[in-house]
């Protein structure tokens, strides 16, 4: 396990999930009955961007950098809203000095009946993960494998809820065990929101990944991509897509306005492309 999330942290793919993920937050929050967060690969949940290891790579100036405190069309404010404001609440002297992963800003957007499950696997990020949220008895912060959560800790008692999955696709085989993840656990909590990620890098599998998906005959799928440069001169990342099963019925129309307003914002050469499309259900793919 060599992945540190801290190297990444508030990249422009943690823009994207990181503003999804608050969306489904608030819509959870629409209704009075208690809804519980699973975070299946957690991380440290706030990463200081001043460290040496967040400078190394400065990968969040090309991120959240070029979003917060600038100018934003109104229908994209309002979206990136709940996501800029819990930022914002972190670096109260104003400046990006702290920057919120899944679990903090899951917290930061909890009602007292809510409820989050944590789960981080490396010794190190759990031992800092645990003592971020030492106290706080809505939440409950477990060293174990999130694949294995996918199972043990579904469904949540609460009966609704979402369910994050974020791996670091370190090793081959993580889109295939990301569609298996889904079914195994969909089968347990088939009314839970699911929010997946996934690298869109040079040879990624990308359409057979989403035939898999196709596959599990899950009713209700959207995904959203947003690549910020082309993937061919790079090994590295070019962008990242999410997942949402069963997602708010306000989200499509959210991703139609955000996409391109972060598509703009983010990009990197000429090739920069966004999408959002229902895999399964209320219309047929666009293309893939
Ligand atoms: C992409 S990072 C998570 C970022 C976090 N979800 C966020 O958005 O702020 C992936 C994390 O998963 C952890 N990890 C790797 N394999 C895991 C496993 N099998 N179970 C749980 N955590 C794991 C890594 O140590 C790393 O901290």
């Amino acid at each position: 396990m060599n992945y540190r999330h801290i190297y990444h942290a508030g990249n422009f793919a943690d823009v994207l999930k990181h503003a999804v993920l608050a969306r489904l937050i608030v819509y959870m929050a629409q209704k009075d009955k208690a809804f519980r967060v699973l975070d299946t690969h957690a991380g440290i949940g706030l990463y200081d961007l001043s460290s040496e290891e967040a400078q190394k790579t400065g990968e969040w100036v090309d991120g959240i950098g070029r979003i917060l405190d600038t100018d934003i069309p109104a229908k994209a404010k309002a979206i990136l809203e709940p996501y800029l404001t819990a930022i914002r609440d972190l670096n109260p002297d104003g400046g990006l000095t702290l920057y919120p992963g899944s679990p903090k800003l899951t917290r930061m957007l909890m009602r007292p009946q809510d409820r989050l499950s944590a789960m981080e696997l490396h010794p190190d990020d759990y031992e800092t993960l645990h003592r971020l949220f030492d106290g706080d008895f809505q939440s409950r912060i477990t060293e174990l494998d999130g694949w294995l959560a996918l199972g043990a800790h579904l469904p949540p008692k609460e009966k609704r809820g979402i369910v994050l999955v974020d791996p670091p696709f370190e090793i081959s085989g993580e889109y295939e065990r990301l569609a298996d993840g889904l079914h195994k656990a969909y089968r347990r909590f088939s009314g839970g929101t699911f929010c997946l990620w996934y690298p869109l890098k040079q040879g990624a599998p990308i359409a057979e990944f989403h035939a898999a998906l196709q596959a599990l005959e899950i009713p209700k799928m959207l995904c959203a991509e947003l690549s910020v440069r082309s993937d061919r001169d790079t090994t590295g990342l070019s962008g990242s897509g999410l997942i949402i099963v069963n997602p708010p019925f306000t989200l499509k129309g959210e991703l139609d306005i955000l996409l391109p307003f972060l598509k703009d914002r983010l990009k990197q050469d000429r090739h920069a492309s966004a999408r959002a499309f229902w895999l399964r259900g209320e219309e047929m793919p666009e293309r893939d």
